[in-house]
């Protein structure tokens, strides 16, 4: 009945029997909480790292998206609960599987399979056709301290104070790595700013493999895990940053970056120097968020990028 591992039975599992779920196993750890599938097409998740503070934000956010007709399912929220002052959330199961998961140790080969792009650009048309809503300009960033567009009515003004604000949070630890940082920065700030205003649509923002589910054919089934970067904004952040984002570690990651970026600016008629910069952006936004030294890898990968 119960999971057990090294450290013996795992108390979730116990206590989503208690809740009437006998059948309870854990699906997927990350950064954010622990998945546990139960049955009956529910999944609960146990927020462990940064639970939302205001999860009622998140949810209008889901009903906000779930308004448009989308050719994949977007996490659903059933439930929520407190246990010992931890947020358990209870969602519908999702279809599909993931085409890769963090630490399985695979890696895509050098040309990207043809239908692993395609899922790609399905689900960026797809998500750029859902407008901007309050609840999404309501949320904050990871890592930072107020809603992206409190006190701003443009989205590159929004982004550039990030910029700005993100900077100065760890900022000698980046300027060890980066020479220029200022420089680099107030540019990238700058430029962002200079970007014309443009309709926003719903910006995921962490488009990595384990949040998009395929089926067998390699369609997209199944966009997951909203939540880490999420606002309203312009849909060329949204290609810059799974461009970026989609391989990061990988032997051929920078390749992929840049044959991602290309494809992208021509499919999705986004010019190529614009998501470049927002892949600048992205990388001072988020630098610190693992860790703020050479010894996280997210750290160096952002380092990298704006060197
Ligand atoms: N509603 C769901 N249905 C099916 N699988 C899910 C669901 N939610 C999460 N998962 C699985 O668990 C993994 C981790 O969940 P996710 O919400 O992405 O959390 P994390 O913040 O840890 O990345 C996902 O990659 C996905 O495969
Ligand atoms: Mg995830």
């Amino acid at each position: 009945m119960t999971e057990t591992d090294a450290h013996g039975p795992d108390p979730w599992v116990q206590y989503f029997a208690r809740r009437g779920h006998p059948r309870a196993q854990r699906l997927a750890s990350g950064m954010e909480g622990t998945v546990y599938r139960l049955q009956d097409g529910m999944v609960a998740k146990v927020w462990a790292g940064r639970a939302p503070e205001d999860f009622g934000l998140t949810r209008r956010l889901y009903a906000d998206i779930a308004r448009h007709p989308l050719p994949f399912a977007t996490p659903e929220i059933l439930d929520a609960e407190e246990h010992d002052g931890v947020l358990v959330s209870y969602e519908r199961e999702l279809g599909g599987r993931p085409p890769r998961s963090d630490g399985d140790g695979r890696w895509p080969p050098r040309d990207l399979p043809r239908r692993e792009t395609d899922a790609l650009l399905t689900v960026l048309r797809a998500l750029a056709s859902v407008p901007g809503t309050e609840a999404m300009r309501r949320l904050v960033v990871q890592g930072d301290d107020r809603p992206l567009w409190q006190g701003h009515s443009r989205f590159p003004d929004a982004l550039a104070a990030l910029v700005e604000r993100a900077a100065d949070r760890n900022r000698e630890a980046l300027a060890a790595q980066v020479p220029g940082l200022a420089d680099v920065v107030s540019r990238t700030a700058a430029a962002v700013r200079a970007l014309p205003d443009r309709p926003v649509s719903v910006v995921h923002g962490d488009l990595v493999p384990p949040n998009i589910h395929l089926d067998e054919t390699g369609r997209p089934v199944a966009v997951l895990d909203f939540g880490f970067c999420t606002t309203a904004g312009d849909p060329a952040f949204e290609a810059a940053v799974t461009a970026a984002v989609w391989d990061m570690y990988g032997p051929e990651a920078a390749h992929h970056t840049a044959e991602l970026t290309r494809l992208f600016a021509r499919e999705l008629s986004h010019p190529e120097e614009v998501l470049t910069l927002y892949q600048k952006a992205y990388a001072v936004i988020t630098y610190d968020l693992f860790g703020a030294g050479p010894h996280d890898g997210h750290f160096r990968w952002c380092a990298a990028l704006l060197r």
